[in-house]
């Protein structure tokens, strides 16, 4: 297909979902699998979506994804000319993966390609807030920033993110719980507990951030049980905030039982996935077949040894 191409990332968060909206810090990891797009020209702005079938106008008071378009639309004073994006979506929607934020990152990239625009991958993570506004009314800017410079990344809200040196490549199982989540409602839930207690939510959020900065070091020195540990205690942490459940506490069970290093819900939670960290490539094979036998998707994904790289297997099932 001719036209201007750009591309977003699907990601996990290893650590730091939630507490990283209230200026704590968290660590990323960008995926291979995510979105791409093409811009070309056309007769009106539109934007179509595959698999989904889905085509949209921009619009101010549409539907969320009319409404992103807009807002993606609106970074371009200048441009004169419509333009038509084709859309490729390699991510579920509503799992934690990062999906709505890859969309919004590869539409942006094809643009600045289409109407000249120049921007480094972290300036264009950081414009794609305006896209990831429209779907969760307060984004602290981690998913549009790990789906625009990938790698594994510490991200803190307002200042961006920081590539993370790590030690050993990362075998990282991922499971769907089967039940699709809005970040938004959950997000907005975490809000309402932290309006309602806030002490005790704050402690959850400071004790998160010391969790964080232990497995930066964990990774720095290429310490996965001291990493995958974290990951645990995060877990726990998730689910005195309340955003965890049954299915996504089964399957971290699993992923422990069959040898995980350490196995958390990843992103908003309230369904969605889950990241379990495995020892090696055997591992985690070991762990995504007793995975598979309960999640509704499961993949394994190395995220390699250099600070921007990362490899799906893409063993979908
Ligand atoms: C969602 O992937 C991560 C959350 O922390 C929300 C956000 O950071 O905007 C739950």
């Amino acid at each position: 297909m001719s036209g201007f191409l750009g591309r977003g990332r699907g990601k996990v968060i290893l650590l730091g979902e939630h507490s990283v909206v209230y200026g704590r810090p968290a660590l990323a990891a960008g995926l291979e699998r995510g979105v791409r797009a093409t811009a070309s020209s056309a007769e009106e702005d539109a934007m179509a979506l595959t698999p989904w079938d889905v085509r949209v106008t921009p619009a101010q008071d549409d539907a969320p994804l009319g409404r992103a378009l807009f807002a993606a639309l609106s970074l371009y004073a200048e441009r004169g000319a419509p333009a038509a994006l084709d859309v490729e979506v390699g991510l579920p929607g509503g799992a934690g993966l990062g999906c709505s934020a890859a969309i919004g990152v590869a539409v942006i990239e094809a643009l600045d390609g289409r109407y000249g625009v120049a921007r480094t991958a972290s300036e264009r993570g950081a414009v794609s807030l305006a896209w990831e506004k429209v779907f969760h009314g307060s984004p602290s800017g981690v998913d549009n920033a790990v789906a625009a410079v990938g790698g594994v990344v510490r991200f803190v809200r307002g200042e961006g993110v920081t590539p993370v040196a790590f030690g050993r490549p990362l075998p990282l199982v991922v499971a769907h719980s089967g039940t699709a989540s809005s970040t938004k409602v959950v997000v907005d839930g975490v809000r309402d507990r932290w309006t309602a207690d806030r002490p005790k939510m704050e402690r959850i959020f400071d004790a998160i951030a010391g969790l964080v900065d232990a497995a930066e070091k964990a990774l720095a020195a290429g310490d996965l049980e001291a990493l995958g540990a974290r990951m645990n205690d995060n877990q726990r942490e998730l689910e005195a905030m309340g955003v965890s459940t049954p299915a996504l506490e089964a399957l971290v069970g699993d992923a422990r039982e069959a040898g995980a290093l350490g196995a958390k819900l990843t992103g908003a939670g309230g369904g969605g996935c889950m990241v379990a960290l495995a020892a090696d490539a055997a591992a985690a094979a070991r762990i995504e077949a007793r995975l598979s036998t309960r999640a509704s998707m499961t993949f394994t994904t190395t995220v390699g040894g250099s600070a921007d790289r990362s490899d799906d297997a893409g063993d979908d099932r």
